[in-house]
């Protein structure tokens, strides 16, 4: 191998459009996907404080949401809801008229080709928020599979064009994509979040869907931020139980897992840049510390690098406006 002075790396960094001949990732709009929070009632659009420039949505306040998204070339959204009331069993999670189950159907109507996904999960639903029923102060698995179910099987109805579930029990992706298909949905694919862990990082989230556990934490669900070889076993059986996405969550403590996962796995691979991720940045931005244009392009890229095809990410909306620029 020939060395310096013969090779010289920087004659390809001269120029603007050296750089770009030669880059090897690019980022672009149609990568993301915009997480929303819809709310009962009528002309919400409150700002979230701890995620500014995020809000909580009430449903005649979505069709302007669509059509901004649409013009910014964002082709899907991530619906997270906050229901009337809560109880034990997070009833709302599947009623056919729950608050996300009337955000799809009024997001299809407003502007049928912005792809809707759904996050499936009772902890924003249940008294105690914890992702599934409780026995004896434990998340019993089992039975609450087919609760996950049914919540998937009222999204499709309603006209979800993915379901991305993110409780983390055992075996759902395995019992949605049967109740999906026993229910005429077997043309709705599954994102799921496969590896999922137990992060700090989801602070700003469960302030904004006041989803925090009442009690104890998620570690006995979620996985350990320890493990790495343990999120390839959780995709491969997700993919296993009929997984047509694998996601990684959070993105950016976890690049590894997403490279690691990205040399095992075919499928589409999603990352999602959690909300403690997002806030961090804007609030450093906020105080003059860093650049927040340039920081965030610069993670949403290693996202990518890293080997993620879709982001996840409150900085969508900003994102397609800064590649617009470009
Ligand atoms: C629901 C859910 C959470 C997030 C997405 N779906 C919270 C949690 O697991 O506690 C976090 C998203 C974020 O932080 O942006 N289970």
């Amino acid at each position: 191998m020939p060395g310096f002075p013969l090779v010289r790396p920087r004659r390809l960094r001269k120029s603007d459009n050296l750089r770009r001949l030669v880059r090897e990732t690019s980022l672009e709009t149609q990568d993301l996907i915009y997480p929303l929070f819809v709310v009962h009632g009528q002309r919400v659009r409150d700002e979230i404080p701890s995620m500014p420039g995020n809000y909580h949505l009430s449903l005649d306040m979505l069709p302007a949401e669509a059509d901004e998204l649409s013009s910014l070339g964002i082709p899907a959204v991530l619906l997270f809801g906050l229901p009337a009331s809560k109880d034990e069993r997070g009833s709302e999670a599947y009623d056919d008229h729950g608050i996300v189950q009337e955000a799809v159907r009024a997001l299809k109507r407003a502007a049928p080709d912005l792809l809707v996904v759904t996050d499936v999960c009772l902890c924003e639903y249940t008294s105690h928020g914890h992702c599934g029923l409780l026995e004896r102060n434990e998340v019993d698995n089992d039975p609450t599979l087919d609760l996950l179910a049914r919540t998937a099987v009222s999204h499709a109805a309603a006209g979800a064009d993915i379901i991305a579930p993110s409780d983390m029990m055992d075996g759902r992706v395995a019992a949605i994509r049967r109740a999906l298909d026993e229910q005429g949905f077997s043309s709705v694919p599954i994102m799921s979040y496969a590896a999922k862990y137990a992060s700090a990082f989801y602070g700003p989230f469960r302030v904004a869907a006041d989803s925090a556990p009442q009690f104890g934490d998620r570690r006995g669900y979620q996985m350990d931020p320890a493990n790495a070889r343990e999120a390839l076993r959780e995709v491969g059986l997700d993919i296993e139980e009929g997984a047509d996405i694998v996601m990684v969550k959070p993105a950016l403590a976890y690049l590894d897992i997403i490279a690691r996962v990205r040399d095992r796995v075919d499928l589409p691979l999603a990352a999602y840049n959690v909300s403690g991720e997002f806030s961090m940045v804007h609030a450093a931005a906020q105080q003059g510390w860093i650049d927040g244009q340039r920081a965030t392009m610069e993670i949403l890229t290693a996202i990518k690098r890293a080997g993620a095809d879709i982001i996840i990410t409150y900085h969508a909306k900003q994102a397609a406006r800064w590649l617009r620029q470009i």
